[in-house]
C-alpha cells in the first residue's frame, strides 16, 4: 500500500506527462509538489491542477525546492534535459529518497524520429539517472509506456500496466502509486537494468499510435497473471 504521508514532488510537472500524473495523484487524495525551472510556471500548473481537482494538496515551486520538499521525486523533464536537470537539483537531493525515471530516451533528442531510441553507455536512461544521484538516493523506472493525453483526461480510466523497475523496497513503494491512478496496474519488473527494455516499448507504441491512428496513446496489458499477482 502506498503511503499517504509521502510527498510526491513532479519536476517538470508544467509539462504533460508530469501535469497528467499530478491531477491523478491529487485526485487521489495525495499531496503534490509540481518543479519547474521557474516558480511562477510551477505555480500556474499547481492552480491549474486546483480548478480541475477539488481540495487538490498541491503546491508549485522551483525544481530544487521541489526536490528537497519531495520523499519521492518524478523527473519529468524530456531525455535531452534530464541529466542536467539532475546535475541542477543533486545537491537537494539526500539519502532515502526514491527518483523515479519515466523518460524515454527518443531519438528526437539527436534531431532523428520519435519512432526510434539512441542508445546509452549506462544501458538505459533509468540507469543514466541512477549514475548522477548522490549515494543513497534510488532511482526505479516507471510510467514510460502511459500515455499523458490519458492521465489528463480525469473522466476516463488510464487502460495500462505499469513495469516498475529497481532496488526492491524502492519499486515497491513506486508500485503502490500505480493503483491511485484508476485502471493503471503495477507489475513488478526486478531490477534497474530492465528499463532499458520498457523505454525502447515506448518507441514502439508511438508507431503504433499513428499507424492505428490513436493519437490518445495506446496502453499495455501482459496477461496472463495470477490472481492477485500484480501490484
Ligand atoms: N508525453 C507523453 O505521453 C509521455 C509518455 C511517457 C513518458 N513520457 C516521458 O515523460 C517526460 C516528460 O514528457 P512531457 O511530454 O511531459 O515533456 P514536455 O511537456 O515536453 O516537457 C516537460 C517539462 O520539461 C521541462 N523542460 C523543458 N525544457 C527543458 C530544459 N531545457 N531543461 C530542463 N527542463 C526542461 C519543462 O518544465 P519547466 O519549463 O517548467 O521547467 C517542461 O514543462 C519525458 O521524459 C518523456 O519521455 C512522456
Amino acid at each position: 500500500m502506498s503511503d499517504a504521508n509521502e510527498t510526491i514532488a513532479i519536476l517538470g510537472g508544467t509539462g504533460d506527462q508530469g501535469l497528467g500524473l499530478a491531477l491523478r495523484f491529487c485526485r487521489a487524495g495525495r499531496r503534490v509538489i509540481i518543479g519547474s525551472r521557474k516558480a511562477e510556471r510551477a505555480l500556474e500548473a499547481a492552480e491549474n491542477v486546483r480548478k480541475q481537482v477539488e481540495g487538490a494538496d498541491v503546491e508549485g515551486l522551483g525544481n530544487e525546492e521541489a526536490t528537497a520538499a519531495g520523499e519521492i521525486v518524478i523527473l519529468s523533464v524530456p531525455f535531452e534535459h534530464t541529466a542536467s536537470t539532475v546535475k541542477t537539483i543533486k545537491a537537494s537531493l539526500r539519502e532515502g529518497q526514491i527518483v523515479v525515471s519515466m523518460t524515454v530516451p527518443l531519438a528526437t533528442a539527436v534531431g532523428d524520429g520519435a519512432l526510434r531510441t539512441v542508445g546509452i553507455w549506462q544501458g538505459s536512461a533509468a540507469e543514466l539517472v541512477q549514475s548522477l544521484v548522490p549515494t543513497g538516493v534510488e532511482v526505479v523506472s516507471a510510467f514510460q509506456n502511459v500515455s499523458a493525453h490519458r492521465l489528463q483526461h480525469l473522466a476516463d480510466s488510464v487502460d495500462c500496466d505499469v513495469v516498475v523497475s529497481g532496488p526492491k523496497a524502492a519499486r515497491e513503494r513506486v508500485m503502490a502509486l500505480c493503483p491511485l491512478v484508476p485502471g493503471l496496474r503495477a507489475l513488478d519488473g526486478g531490477p534497474l537494468s530492465n528499463a532499458r527494455i520498457v523505454e525502447e516499448m515506448t518507441a514502439l507504441i508511438i508507431g503504433l499510435n499513428i499507424r492505428h491512428k490513436c493519437p490518445e496513446g495506446l496502453g499495455i496489458r501482459f496477461t496472463g497473471l495470477p490472481q492477485g499477482e500484480a501490484g
